[in-house]
């Protein structure tokens, strides 16, 4: 259960019958809860608590981290964006603390497979007792290997490949060879840097249709009464999300119809190399 106190401060609770919830205000004790419908108030010494079963994105900011982990609105993107279906074969690298992992387990269901790679052992057990914790024992389509992805990777078929990582541009090769054709590879960098070679590894590979970048921005909202206007603070930066498909063996990638802009892959530039790059105009529905 998750408990909000009246600061929005949250506490995240797994509740055992006979325990009891300590803060320097009080004791709760858990059977006050256990059979009891959620969304009540109880009482820690004069301090109210509002008790609630917490939401996916709660849980993942509020759980132990062993590495950062993917933010709600990226997870979420991902979901969508890499078309993560129920009954699908999902590989995934790194686990992390396991934060994606959930929305990916809940995304392809009882009936759908995630394997997920890690190479550092105490990450994986992290996430292991972060997604048993929040699924409230092991996920049937959930299994984890302790590894490289690049060297540990021995699946083919695989509908979809997910990854977290400092390089996913090393693991094209095992990738290639696990995505079906069709299948697609969503990748997840922090920085321009990560995200410029891995779409320029996915194009060079030849085994990849031309890759899409972008990242999302999630501003909240103030409102209350007169006062409607966004919140003051924002994350400002998450990471840069891209995604390819898998083409069939043999099948060269059709020519780009981008051009690019003359000093765009490193010949000097001169000052009549004016950027040649046509003005953003939104194509009309
Ligand atoms: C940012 S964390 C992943 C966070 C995770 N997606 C989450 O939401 O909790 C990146 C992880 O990738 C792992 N990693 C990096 N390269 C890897 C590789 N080649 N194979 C497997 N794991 C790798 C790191 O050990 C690290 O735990």
């Amino acid at each position: 259960m998750q408990l909000t106190d009246p600061k929005g401060r949250m506490h995240t609770i797994t509740l055992e019958a006979g325990k009891a919830f300590h803060t320097h205000k009080g004791i709760l004790q858990h059977d006050d809860l256990i059979g009891g419908p959620e969304g009540v108030v109880v009482t820690i010494g004069v301090t109210q608590y509002l008790a609630l079963r917490p939401l996916l994105s709660d849980f993942v900011l509020s759980m132990p981290r062993g590495a950062q982990v993917v933010y709600p609105k990226d997870a979420g993107q991902v979901v969508q964006m890499a078309d993560i279906f129920p009954g699908a074969h999902v590989v995934e690298a790194g686990v992390g603390s396991g934060a994606l992992s959930m929305s990916l387990l809940r995304a392809v269901g009882d009936t759908g497979r995630l394997s997920s790679y890690e190479r550092r052992e105490d990450f994986a057990t992290i996430a292991q007792a972060n997604v048993e914790r929040f699924f409230g024992g092991p996920h049937p389509a959930w299994t984890v290997t302790v590894g490289d992805l690049q060297e540990a990777l021995d699946e083919t078929d695989v509908d979809r490949v997910v990854l977290d990582m400092l390089a996913p541009w090393e693991t094209l090769d095992a990738v290639a060879r696990a995505l079906r054709p069709g299948g697609l590879i969503c990748c997840y960098v922090a920085t321009t840097t990560q995200l410029s070679t891995t779409v320029e590894a996915l194009r060079a590979h030849g085994s990849f249709m031309e890759p899409t970048s972008w990242e999302s921005m999630v501003r909240g909202w103030h409102v209350e009464g007169l006062a409607v206007r966004p919140e003051h603070r924002m994350v400002g930066h998450t990471g840069f999300l891209c995604t390819s498909r898998r083409l069939a063996d043999g099948v060269e990638p059709p020519l780009r119809r981008r051009r690019p802009s003359k000093g765009m892959y490193g010949e000097p530039a001169t000052e009549s190399q004016a950027p040649t790059d046509e003005p953003f105009r939104p194509e009309l529905p």
